[in-house]
């Protein structure tokens, strides 16, 4: 299936795995690398560029095929050490960078200097515009369903993405509430050259995470999560829980008053009692509400091929029997 996203990123499929905290190691890059897609190794979930670096080696023992890796800039009062990890990237010959967060543009002249592609995501055409404009080689656009920062604008895939077709001249995938062959050919439809999933790539079996978290993303449905941190414009969209209504109770009680540090026990550091220990209750974790679509622990590769023969099937006897005239 070749699309502007397969050509740039030289892949079979046109189907990204997000970066994911705690969730994006070797493991799981590899796996959906070499079922054909883009893998994505979580470079901040590696505490230093040396471990990051170790990991990148690990990957590639794992898979020859493309890999990136995700470089997620957050505001942050002592940042972790950028420089360094640009460098493991760099020094690692990995081939593409995911950036999120904050503008990447400080970053650009040393990756592209190295001949990496960088996709940056965004959750609006005026930052996916900004992309371009600053010379990143895609946009991975994620709507207002997408678990983890959905940003401030609350905007559904059904228009973000025609928007960002309307205006944007290099290549993007679609993020946010992907979970099978209907979503790929959805975001085709719409315009994108591909689709980024988080939360469907969690509940397979070679996420490197507990099985508590697979299971409970399988029991979820579409009304089972929560925005959190929206009074401190940081919102992130994360699977219910106790500690998230503890959490949505502080931010109710303190309105405008609320401060990080009055919720710092329910999201900070809180990954990896959930994705390691499985302790489901410890913290508020990041959880698309695509969770609703998903009711099984498959492989990597099953996913992927099944997505890909339903993406097929869609286009060539559905969509096919509407257009013969
Ligand atoms: C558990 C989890 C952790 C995530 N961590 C990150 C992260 O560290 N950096 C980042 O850029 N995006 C992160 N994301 C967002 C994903 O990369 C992706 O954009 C999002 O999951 C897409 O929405 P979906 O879950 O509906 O597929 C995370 C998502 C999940 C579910």
């Amino acid at each position: 299936m070749k699309t502007r996203i397969t050509e740039l990123f030289g892949i079979q499929y046109p189907i990204i795995q997000g970066g994911m905290h705690y969730v994006g190691f070797a493991e799981m890059a590899a796996a959906v690398s070499n079922a054909g897609g883009l893998g994505l190794i979580t470079g901040l979930t590696q505490r230093t560029p040396d471990l990051l670096a170790n990991e990148i080696r690990r990957c590639r023992e794992m898979t020859d095929k493309p890999f990136g890796v995700n470089l997620t800039f957050l505001p942050s009062l002592t940042p972790p050490d950028y420089p360094g990890y640009v460098r493991a990237i760099i020094d690692g010959d990995v081939k593409v960078v995911e950036t999120a967060g904050n503008n990447p543009q400080k970053w650009l002249p040393a990756l592209r200097e190295a001949g990496i592609k960088v996709i940056h995501k965004c959750t609006s055409v005026r930052h996916a515009l900004k992309a371009e404009s600053i010379g990143c080689d895609a946009a991975s656009v994620d709507g207002f369903e997408c678990g983890g920062h959905p940003g401030e604008d609350d905007v559904p895939n059904f228009i973000l993405l025609p928007r960002a077709a309307d205006e944007l001249k290099i290549p993007f995938v679609a993020s946010g509430g992907m979970a099978d062959g209907r979503s790929l050919v959805a975001a085709l439809s719409l315009g994108a050259d591909g689709m980024n999933m988080g939360t469907r790539f969690i509940a397979t079996q070679e996420a490197p995470v507990h099985d508590n978290v697979k299971r409970a993303i399988v029991a979820a449905s579409e009304l089972d999560t929560r925005l959190v941190m929206r009074p401190l414009r940081n919102t992130e969209r994360v699977l219910k829980n106790a500690a998230v209504e503890r959490l949505l109770e502080k931010e109710r009680s303190l309105g405008a008053s609320l401060k990080f540090e009055d919720i710092i026990g329910e999201v900070a550091g809180v990954y990896p009692a959930i994705m390691q220990d499985g302790q489901m209750e410890a913290g508020a974790w990041s959880c698309g509400m695509v969770a609703g679509l998903i009711d099984d622990i498959p492989t990597v590769k099953e996913l992927i091929d099944r997505i890909i023969a339903q993406a097929y099937a869609i286009i060539d006897e559905r969509l096919a029997r509407l257009s013969a005239r």
